[in-house]
């Protein structure tokens, strides 16, 4: 669901070119400690430990956790994955709204210069497959390949046996963009190459995380961007107060969720809409309605091609909200202005012309938010 990406990139050319488990037991004997001091944390620490199971959201091996670098003012972000023994580092663009996992390697001629390509013959884990996909994003970018076997790493989580897919043939954005391919977080039922398990998957099946979730917290550009995913957990130290639960309908593929409704600019309310939460979509992307609610309430304009130009000035315009499984969730109007181009500005929200709407990473990067594919749903809190 590569559709903002597109509108994004269509946006920026001017100045672009201007421009160890421990769950493990162990038994020790008994024997009175003459140095022992009470310690009230060690202590509460070691019940943790203990009865992981039955705290909500604790994993007890601590997860795999991913640093995310944001690229180009929260157009995108990537972490590192490595893939093939001895590890080969790749930067994978992490999206929860598509389900393959495929990057620029040494078989394709076409893959840019700049991008790090995948060398199989260089991987003593590797195995060719050879099975065919091809893959195609809402904003035309497309690329295709050949499958492969190999141990995929992840926050130094090591997957064995991961279906790869290598790339032969990539579009132009893919060229031109930051990373060497995508990593998938979706459901293995819109995987292109059928019967796939995904990387989450076998981090479930593989034993490699307790907790069969992960937690994704996305920066902000204007607070100094970075980002981080966390396999097997949740950063509670991001997490402000409760978490508010939502059912996920994976019936495409997806993590699609109810939103309640809200209110944009003075107050007008919008109507209630259904939507795919995508960490791979820049923008907070509407339904046709929903999105003429919203833009009207701002005095934002259409410019025909799904995006909006709206007021510069954020003074100018106040936060909006979204209403979700009864907890309001606040986009502040500094976020509702995406790109500055000359006196005018493109808005943070836009229209997918679809259906539902796409919960991107306008809305994402003001919350911290928990994707539980065994469940399946999707939850919520503030940030701290
Ligand atoms: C959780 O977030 C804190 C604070 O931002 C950070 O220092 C820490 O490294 C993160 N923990 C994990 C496991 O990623």
């Amino acid at each position: 669901m590569k559709i903002s990406l597109c509108i994004a990139l269509l946006a920026s050319t001017a100045t672009l070119l201007n421009a160890a488990p421990t769950d493990k037991s162990q038994s020790f004997p008994l024997a009175a400690n003459p140095n022992f001091k009470p310690n009230p944390k060690n202590a509460i620490a070691k019940a943790r430990a203990k009865y992981y199971k039955y705290l909500a959201d604790v994993s007890a091996d601590g997860g795999g956790s991913v640093p995310l670098t944001d690229v180009s003012g929260d157009l995108e972000y990537y972490g590192i994955v490595s893939v093939g023994t001895p590890p080969q580092k790749l930067k994978l663009d992490f999206d929860t709204g598509s389900s393959d996992l495929w990057f620029a390697s040494t078989l394709c001629s076409g893959c840019s210069g700049t991008q790090t390509k995948f060398n199989p013959t260089k991987s003593t884990t590797y195995k060719k497959e050879g099975k065919s996909w091809s893959i195609g994003y809402g904003d035309g970018s497309n690329a295709r390949g050949t499958t492969g076997i190999d141990t995929v790493t992840i926050g130094g989580l090591a997957i064995k046996n991961q279906r790869i897919e290598l790339a032969q043939t990539e579009s132009a954005q893919f060229q031109q963009g930051a990373t060497d391919g995508l990593l998938g977080l979706g459901f293995n039922t819109i995987s292109t190459v059928a019967g796939t398990k995904t990387p989450m998957d076998n981090l479930i099946s593989q034993g490699l995380i307790s907790n069969p979730v992960f937690g994704v917290w996305l920066g902000k550009a204007s607070q100094g961007g970075g980002g981080e995913y966390l396999f097997g957990g949740i950063n509670t130290s991001k997490v402000s107060g409760a978490f508010t639960k939502v059912p996920a309908d994976n019936s495409q593929g997806w993590y699609s969720i109810n939103v309640d409704g809200g209110s944009a600019g003075q107050g007008a309310s919008i109507d209630q809409f259904s939507g795919i939460v995508d960490t791979g979509t820049t923008l907070l992307l509407f339904t046709d309605s929903v999105a003429k609610q919203v833009a009207d309430s701002y005095g934002a304009t259409d410019n025909g091609d799904g995006t909006y130009t709206i007021s510069c000035d954020a003074s100018s315009l106040s936060d909006l909200t979204l209403s979700i499984g009864g907890t309001n969730f606040v986009i502040p109007a500094a976020d509702l202005i995406y790109y500055r181009q000359g006196s005018q500005c493109i808005a943070g929200f836009g229209s997918a012309g679809m259906s539902f709407a796409i919960l991107g990473d306008v809305f994402l990067k003001n919350v911290y938010t928990v994707f539980a594919p065994t469940v399946p749903e999707v939850r919520f809190a503030k940030l701290a």
